[in-house]
C-alpha cells in the first residue's frame, strides 16, 4: 500500500462493530443482514449496516443517535462472555509489552478461562502466530472457543483440556507464557522447559501470597530479571461542574509479575 492510500473503512459481512448510543448502551455486534437491536433508546435496524463506512452515525426510531465504531481490544475482551473472571486491559496492556510478543510469536496461555487473554494473545501473533490455549474445564474451553471465533481469531489458537502441572505442554520453545491460574508456581517448573532461553514468562494474582510462592518457584527454575507491579488506573471525569476522578470503578485487579528464563551453565 502507498503512502496516499488508506486501507478500507467499509464494513463487511461478519465484521465486530461497536453499536454506541451512550456509556451505559454499547453493543458489540456482528453485521449480518436483517440485523435489529432494541434499548430503552429506541430500536435500531442495523439491516443495511454492511457497506457503510465505520463512523457512521444512525437513528433509532425514537430519534436517538447511535454510532457504528471499531471496537478496540479491550472492547473485544470486555464483551467475551464470561464464565470465569478475566484479565483486564490495563493489566495486558503493560504485560504484553513486558514480553516480546509479536506478529509471528508461539506463545502459550494458560488457563484459557473465557479466552479473553487468549483473543488478544492471538490478535497480536497473527497472522501467522500461534496461542497455545491450556484449560483443565472443558466446559470453559466450548465457551472460550465460541469467543475467539466471534473475535475472528480461531485459527490462530490450539486449545488444550489439560490440567497442567499434572501433564505435559506439548510444545518447546515457545516464545513467551501467560500464566493466569489460581497456583502458578505449580505451572514454572513445566512452563521453564517449555519456554527460549532469554525469553519471558508474565503471570497474574490477585493475593500478594500468591506473588511471593510464584516469586520463589521462578528463583529456583531459572528465571532473572523478576520484577512484581501493581497497575492503578483512575478514570477522570471531565464535567462543566468540576473536572475530578470518578469515585467508582474497579480498584484491585491483580499483582503482575514477569521473569525471563536464562539457560542452565554448562
Ligand atoms: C481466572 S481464569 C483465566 C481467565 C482468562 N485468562 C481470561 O482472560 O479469560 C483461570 C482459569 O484457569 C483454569 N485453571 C486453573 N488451574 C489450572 C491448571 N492447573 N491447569 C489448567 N487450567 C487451570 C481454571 O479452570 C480457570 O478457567
Amino acid at each position: 500500500m502507498g503512502d496516499s492510500e488508506v486501507s478500507e473503512n467499509i464494513i463487511k459481512p461478519r465484521d465486530l462493530i461497536l453499536i454506541y448510543l451512550d456509556v451505559k448502551r454499547q453493543f458489540l455486534i456482528q453485521a449480518t443482514a436483517n440485523l435489529k437491536l432494541s434499548s430503552d433508546l429506541g430500536n435500531m435496524d442495523l439491516g443495511d449496516i454492511i457497506g457503510k463506512p465505520f463512523g457512521y452515525v444512525g437513528e433509532t426510531h425514537l430519534g436517538n443517535e447511535f454510532y457504528c465504531l471499531k471496537p478496540s481490544s479491550a472492547d473485544l475482551m470486555f464483551k467475551v462472555k464470561r464464565k470465569t473472571t478475566i484479565v483486564y486491559p490495563k493489566d495486558l496492556g503493560y504485560l504484553l509489552l513486558e514480553t516480546a510478543v509479536g506478529p509471528g510469536s508461539r506463545v502459550i496461555d494458560i488457563g484459557t478461562g473465557s479466552g479473553a487473554l487468549t483473543l488478544v494473545l492471538a490478535k497480536f501473533v497473527a497472522p501467522d502466530g500461534m496461542v497455545f490455549s491450556y484449560e483443565r474445564r472443558e466446559e470453559f474451553i466450548d465457551n472460550a472457543k465460541k469467543n475467539v471465533e466471534r473475535a475472528g481469531y480461531i485459527k490462530n489458537v490450539k486449545f488444550y483440556c489439560r490440567d497442567v502441572p499434572q501433564e505435559e505442554f506439548s510444545e518447546k520453545e515457545v516464545d513467551a507464557i501467560f500464566v493466569d491460574v489460581p497456583e502458578p508456581w505449580g505451572i514454572v517448573p513445566k512452563a521453564s522447559a517449555a519456554l527460549k532461553g532469554g525469553y519471558h514468562l508474565v503471570s497474574w494474582s490477585p493475593n500478594v501470597e500468591q506473588v511471593k510462592r510464584t516469586v520463589e518457584a521462578l528463583k529456583v527454575h531459572n528465571f532473572t530479571r523478576i520484577k512484581v507491579s501493581e497497575i492503578v488506573e483512575r478514570e477522570i471525569l471531565v464535567r462543566q461542574q468540576g473536572v475530578r476522578p470518578r469515585e467508582r470503578g474497579i480498584t484491585h485487579t491483580a499483582y503482575l509479575v514477569k521473569a525471563q528464563k536464562v539457560n542452565t551453565k554448562h
